[in-house]
């Protein structure tokens, strides 16, 4: 079976004006289904850039990303919507939900644009918010809900597809502690229930969870070891 992911030297040049940024460069990388997987690095070394691609958010401007063992910079931009929407799904750590638009709805969504009805999307919504434990706050707009809530409001909508690969780019910068680690929390059963998470994080704390803990410098990976995990750390 193909690996989940498979970056080949990978570059990302962005052009602004005359300055040419070398955001990646030559980086390679294999990631199997089923990883937990925390990305480390100062600001700058390209970290978003990488979550991006792998997101299918972005194309890289050289090198070769499979994923499932699917060339994705020979997909039409509508093949990679379709990708996004039915095996990857994102959590920021801005959340980005809808403003005055409530946690059911949020949660919904993805699946408006997949022909559901409407009893369906409201259904898989609210069990998605139910598994992240804001069963009861359906109706609640972002602004009644705390920071730790609302990124449960967004991984509620990044689930609600069942994807196989979640993607979150620093979901606890904004968090504090007691909070990120609800977040973890329930990344960690997501993980466990089987889904490939990617997580970018400067915390050493958050990064612990994951099993697999790879650096990034300049563009480039610079480290790549296997960690416990938190839960073989602390026994539960
Ligand atoms: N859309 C963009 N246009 C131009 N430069 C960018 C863009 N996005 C990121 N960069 C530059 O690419 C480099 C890597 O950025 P980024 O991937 O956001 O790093 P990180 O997430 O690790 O902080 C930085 O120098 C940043 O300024
Ligand atoms: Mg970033």
């Amino acid at each position: 079976m193909a690996p989940l992911i498979q970056c080949d030297d990978l570059w990302k040049i962005y052009r602004v004006g005359d300055v040419e940024v070398q955001a990646l460069r030559g980086l390679s990388l294999t990631i199997e289904q089923g990883e937990f997987v925390a990305i480390m690095g100062s600001s700058g070394s390209g970290k978003s850039t990488l979550m991006n691609i792998l997101g299918c958010l972005d194309q890289p401007t050289r090198g070769r990303y499979r994923l499932n063992g699917v060339e994705v910079g020979h997909l039409r931009p509508d093949q990679l919507a379709d990708i996004r929407n039915r095996q990857i799904g994102f959590v920021f750590q801005s959340f980005n939900l809808i403003p005055r638009t409530s946690a059911l709805e949020n949660a919904q969504l993805p699946l408006f644009y997949r022909g559901l009805s409407l009893k369906e999307q409201r259904a898989m919504a609210a069990a998605a918010l139910q598994r992240v434990g804001l069963g009861g706050r359906e109706h609640h707009f972002p602004t009644q809900l705390s920071g730790g809530q609302q990124q449960r409001v967004a991984i509620a909508r990044a689930l609600v597809t069942a994807p196989s690969l979640l993607l979150a780019d620093e979901p606890t910068g904004n968090l504090d502690t007691q909070s990120s680690q609800e977040i973890m929390s329930i990344l960690e059963g997501l993980n466990r229930e089987g889904i490939t998470v990617i997580l970018v994080t400067h915390e050493i704390d958050v990064a612990a969870y994951a099993h697999r803990e790879i650096v990034i410098k300049d563009g480039q990976v610079l480290s790549d070891r296997a960690t416990k995990g938190r839960s073989q750390t602390v026994g539960v």
